[in-house]
């Protein structure tokens, strides 16, 4: 499973691509307010151009996911081929980021803008990186239309699963991906919890052999993390902490004290040996270069 890093914040991105493990970036509006934010209140000023442009290259021709703002077809098209033409050629790793629907209610006649601004700029060779994915007859349209990718929000469909059955909870609580039980298995629509939507996206994805990979979002702890990639989620995007929580076990942090408190002395002095061994050719090198 690949994994991306669900951030805007440049610091971030440049501390998790030196861990050399990050397949790529996601932002969203959001995001990128939070970063902006981060940086007005310490006082600096933005260029946006230039701060999107060095995201772009940090991530060193990993995909990058830009999100349009515009919510009607003609201006997600017109913005959607612009946010490409201008930042594409920097790195050639842009995708564009389309919801599924950018309705605001029922009754709003947004509803197929979404997707068919997704068929136009697939058509066009445009990568599409679809999100705000919560069913997967969504997932289906979208794969369909031709998106790249398709992003289902697990935490937030768990979150919709507890706020209706007033169950309360912490936002980095881990919501079991089998259900929560209240009488009967709670659920949304058919989706009992967010790594039962991915699930069920890949399901359908698979089934009819379509090129879309998931990627699932909303990912809020290191175990929904391993749950996607058991689930066989082509990507993951992660926010920075929940990277780091990955790697995180109190038996590994035990297991490190003993190791290093039982290095005999024999085994040091090798050690040591290895690390004057080092210094002695690094000198006679340096010497050598300096004439
Ligand atoms: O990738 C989508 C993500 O940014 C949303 O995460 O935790 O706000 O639901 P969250």
């Amino acid at each position: 499973m690949k994994i991306f890093l669900d951030s805007a914040d440049i610091d971030e991105i440049k501390e998790a691509y030196s861990y050399g493990i990050i397949d790529g970036i996601t932002t969203n509006p959001s995001l990128i307010k939070k970063a902006v934010d981060t940086r007005i209140t310490k006082g600096e000023k933005i260029d946006m151009k230039k701060y999107i442009t060095e995201i772009l290259k940090v991530a060193k021709g990993t995909p990058v996911s830009l999100e349009v703002t515009e919510t009607t077809y003609d201006r997600m098209i017109h913005q959607g081929r612009k946010l490409y033409k201008t930042f594409n050629p920097i790195a050639k790793n842009v995708v564009i980021k389309i919801p599924i629907n950018t309705a605001f209610t029922d009754s709003d006649d947004r509803q197929m803008d979404g997707i068919r601004t997704i068929a136009t700029l697939s058509k066009e060779k445009i990568p599409i990186n679809c999100t705000l994915i919560f069913t997967p007859e969504q997932a289906l349209l979208a794969a369909k239309a031709g998106a790249k990718y398709v992003s289902p929000f697990a935490g937030r469909i768990d979150d919709e699963i507890r706020d209706l059955n007033r169950i309360k909870y912490e936002k980095h609580d881990y919501f079991p991906l089998e259900g929560l039980e209240k009488g009967k298995v709670l659920e949304d629509n058919g989706v009992v919890s967010g790594i039962d939507l991915i699930e069920q996206c890949i399901d359908i994805i698979d089934m009819y052999e379509l090129e879309t990979e998931v990627l699932g979002a909303s990912i809020r702890n290191a175990r929904q993390t391993r749950e996607c990639a058991l689930a066989g989620a082509d990507i993951a995007t992660l926010p920075l902490n929940v990277i780091q929580d990955l790697l995180k076990h109190h038996k590994t942090y035990e297991g490190m004290q003993k190791f290093t408190k039982d290095i005999v002395i024999e085994y040091m002095h090798l050690m040591n040996g290895f690390k004057k061994e080092n210094t002695k050719k690094n000198t006679k090198r340096n010497k050598f270069k300096k004439k």
